[in-house]
């Protein structure tokens, strides 16, 4: 059944007591849960939970709250030192807009998150998602917040087999959700269905045996629910193979450079790397233009790192260097550790000193 088809509101309102009731004695104890969720919370948590797993987020946002724990903090901190407390969790556009709103949020609301989804979707970085999210959990609004997982538990209420990633059908289920938000319990209703899809309504995997929806889901009725939504073939990832340098000085410091200020993982830091698997001869020579006097040079294996669209396969060199180029910067391994945001992509080597 389409979302548009007047008994998906039937449907969708048929689940809202029996969900609420599980959530209430089920939902998992969070740091960002809480009776009164605070709106700058919540936009820090749902940010940070766009991409990233909950058991991974968790360590992060204790820090990143503590560390900044309003949005004039956020306005106002360095660029480097947001980078530093996002370092591993990717997807670094994220820290930069949630920034740009937090400075909006100083300039145009009086330092105040804005309880107005339309205001919230004016600021950098808020799409529809993030904008019901702290509409809904923080201010107790009526507007459904539909990420993949909401999509999904959604998808197979409704037994419909469309094109997940169709931003049609994205806006038809917010619609439809939108109708049916229990006044007095939005927060909870939009944290509901978030919980459901994580702990119940698996991907591949759904536990239907335990779920409260049952009764009400065409999709368990039709046996099709562990299908749905219908998965749509991901574009092939563009590979690129790079030949990594791990030098460390006599000094005992770490060559590092900073990335370009545009593209993937801009304005963090790296270890030099060159394009293409480099022979032993094509690194010595890579390293003698340098003028890196290389005392002793090895293999340090190979990694492969995914991003969304992209694939690293790269291949490490570890170098003892006599000299420091200026072609770099040398970090001692404590300013590694405290100053400069390392990829998780280049984690997987160990520094060289
Ligand atoms: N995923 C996205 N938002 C979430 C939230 N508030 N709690 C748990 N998982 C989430």
């Amino acid at each position: 059944m389409r979302p548009t088809d007047p008994a998906a509101e039937t449907v969708f309102r048929s689940i809202t007591g029996p969900l609420l009731a599980w959530y209430a004695g089920n939902a998992r104890i969070l740091p960002w849960r809480m009776v009164h969720p605070d709106p700058y919370r919540t936009l820090i948590s749902e940010i940070m939970l766009q991409q990233t797993r909950v058991e991974t987020v968790k360590p992060y946002y204790e820090k990143f709250i503590h560390e900044l724990p309003d949005i004039r903090a956020l306005a106002e901190a360095e660029e480097q030192r947001l980078l530093k407390l996002w370092e591993g969790l990717g997807y670094y556009s994220r820290v930069r807009n949630l920034q740009k709103a937090a400075q909006a949020i100083m300039r145009n609301h009086d330092g105040k998150i804005p309880a107005d989804r339309e205001k919230l979707l004016k600021l950098p970085g808020i799409g529809e998602y993030t904008a019901g999210a702290i509409a809904s959990i923080a201010f107790g609004l009526p507007e459904p917040a539909v990420d993949g997982n909401v999509l999904r538990v959604c998808a197979r209420l409704l037994d419909d087999s469309e094109d997940p990633t169709d931003p049609d059908f994205r806006k038809q289920i917010r619609d439809q959700l939108r109708q049916v938000y229990p006044a007095g319990s939005c927060s909870e209703f939009t944290q509901s269905l978030m919980e459901l899809g994580a702990m119940i309504c698996l991907p591949g995997h759904p536990n239907c045996m335990d779920c409260p929806l049952k009764k009400y889901c065409l999709g368990f009725q039709a046996g099709t629910a562990p299908a749905l939504p219908t998965r749509i073939k991901q574009s092939p990832r563009r590979i690129e193979i790079k030949t990594v340098f791990l030098i460390g000085s006599e000094q005992g410091r770490i060559a590092l450079r900073k990335r370009p200020g545009k593209g993937v993982l801009a304005n963090l830091w790296e270890y030099p790397w060159a394009d293409g698997e480099l022979t032993r001869h094509q690194v010595e020579e890579w390293l003698n233009k340098r003028e890196l006097h290389s005392m002793e040079i090895r293999p340090a294996g190979n990694r492969k790192h995914v991003f969304t669209h992209l694939e690293w396969q790269m291949t490490g060199w570890e170098i003892r260097s006599t000299a420091e180029s200026p072609e770099f910067i040398w970090a001692t391994p404590q300013d590694l550790q405290s100053l400069y945001p390392l990829p998780t992509a280049f984690k997987g080597f160990k520094p060289p000193v």
